[in-house]
């Protein structure tokens, strides 16, 4: 079975622009042979704290996926059902979909919710338990050549590999 998606979910440093492009939702499956989508985490806290007592205020911490970015991806998940699902089918395939984040708590869990979205469970498993668990990767920090700071996305969407 071929690769079909490719996911990449980055920690991308500064303030980056990608070109938005109106799309027709569902994507032609005729056509359609690959995907490589790329984006960012959910909405999170402040990566830093002017005044350290303001910690209160951040139950989840700084820098951290908030409720609220959680939900967006999620949603963000159900969008791309709506334009790949025809494509991908109900069921998820291991070896049709290749999910990748950077080393962070945020994006990581960007990515899982992102998935809980894109693959509704079909069938329970175990106990009536409710779930479809799709695999992210990652590498470690000092590892990570593709989202780890050396990636940058210009103003005109041109990406740029550093080192
Ligand atoms: C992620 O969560 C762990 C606890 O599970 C915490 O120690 C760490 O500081 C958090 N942040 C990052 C960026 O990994």
């Amino acid at each position: 079975m071929l690769l079909r998606l490719l996911l990449l979910l980055l920690f991308l440093h500064g303030t980056t622009s990608i070109l938005h492009k109106q799309v027709d939702l569902p994507a032609d499956v005729n056509t359609l042979e690959y995907v490589h989508t790329i984006w960012r985490h959910g909405d999170r806290t402040p990566a830093e704290l002017l005044f350290p007592q303001d910690i209160s205020k951040w139950p989840e911490g700084v820098g951290e996926l908030t409720a609220r970015g959680a939900a967006q991806q999620y949603r963000l998940g159900q969008w791309l059902r709506k334009r790949y699902g025809d494509w991908l089918g109900d069921r998820f395939e291991i070896n049709a979909v290749y999910v990748r984040s950077s080393d962070y708590n945020r994006t990581l869990m960007s990515a899982m919710a992102n998935m809980a979205g894109l693959f509704p469970p079909k069938q329970p498993i175990g106990d009536g338990l409710l779930w479809q668990p799709v695999p992210v990767h990652t590498r470690p920090k000092p590892m990570d050549k593709t989202s780890n700071g050396h990636f940058r996305v210009s103003q005109d969407g041109e990406c740029d590999f550093r080192k």
